[in-house]
């Protein structure tokens, strides 16, 4: 599976950890930035990432800021985009299953290493359900541009 992932400097430390676990994963991974810890504005991160999944050009997207918040609006003004915040392991399947979400927003401030590695894994591994969510999620999709 093709993965693009981005963080702002709060979200650089757990981007890091991620991004060995998506290796393991055996995922291929493209990083946008950023790469230091000096302060940066998370839309330019969430803008790349989110046009990359809309585009086709990769299969999800991971975006880390400090709590996930500011990274899913900025990802879900983008066409195509369904971005959710995830912070337990239980919201992760369902995001995946009924959702179809291909972005997960992760928050370094509110999720440590270890359960991040689960919501991660459990994310990446959960398929859509379809069926009746899929008419919800086409609904989602009608929303946009209103
Ligand atoms: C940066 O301090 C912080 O606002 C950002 O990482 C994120 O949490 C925004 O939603």
């Amino acid at each position: 599976m093709r993965i693009v992932i981005g963080s702002d400097h709060g979200g650089l430390n757990l981007k890091e950890t991620v991004k060995q676990v998506l290796n393991e994963l055996g995922m291929e991974v493209t990083d946008v930035g950023c790469d230091c810890p000096d302060s940066v504005d998370y839309p330019d991160y969430a803008l790349p990432v989110a046009e990359k999944v809309a585009q086709g050009e990769f299969d999800r997207g991971i975006l880390i800021c400090g709590t996930g918040i500011g990274m899913s609006i900025a990802a879900n003004k983008v066409k195509g985009i369904r971005c959710a915040v995830v912070t337990d392991e239980y919201s992760a399947r369902m995001s995946r299953e009924h959702n179809n979400a291909n972005i997960l927003a992760l928050g370094e401030r509110v999720v440590g290493p270890g359960l991040a590695e689960d919501i991660v894994r459990t994310w990446l591994t959960t398929e859509f359900a379809g069926g009746r969510h899929h008419r919800r999620v086409d609904k989602i999709g009608a929303l946009e541009g209103k």
